[in-house]
């Protein structure tokens, strides 16, 4: 279970993240392919330039922002995740990469 004041903490970013999501997520994606370029080859990198991939990330950031207290409405979301995430080959041992740079 998550205590009430872990949901009270992550429901407090929700503002901001609606301000500033996407521009948080590109330099994100900005920095980690600085570090990290041998991940660029698994991402689609039109969707970064364009914007997509940053925009999507930062609606799914979001999303567990708003409904932390309501996980079964992330449900949808996080599965069309899991499957993009093993379509494009994403292993475990990639995810702190990803949390390095949050
Ligand atoms: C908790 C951490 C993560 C979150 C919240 C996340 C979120 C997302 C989202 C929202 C999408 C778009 C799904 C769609 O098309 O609808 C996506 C796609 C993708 N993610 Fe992640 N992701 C995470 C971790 C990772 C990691 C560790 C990697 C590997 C380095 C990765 C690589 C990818 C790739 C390659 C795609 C497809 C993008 C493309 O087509 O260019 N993700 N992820």
């Amino acid at each position: 279970m998550i205590s009430q004041q872990t949901i009270d903490i992550v429901k407090s970013t929700a503002p901001s993240l609606k301000k500033h999501g996407q521009q948080i997520t590109s330099r994100m994606y900005e920095i980690m392919f600085h570090k990290y370029p041998e991940v660029k080859k698994q991402f689609d990198m039109s969707a970064q330039a364009n914007g997509s991939q940053p925009a999507k990330l930062a609606t799914a950031v979001y999303s567990y922002a708003t409904q932390i207290d309501n996980l079964p409405a992330l449900k949808v979301m996080v599965e069309r995740i899991a499957h993009r995430h093993v379509k494009t080959h994403v292993l475990p041992e990639e995810y702190p990469i990803v949390g390095e740079h949050p």
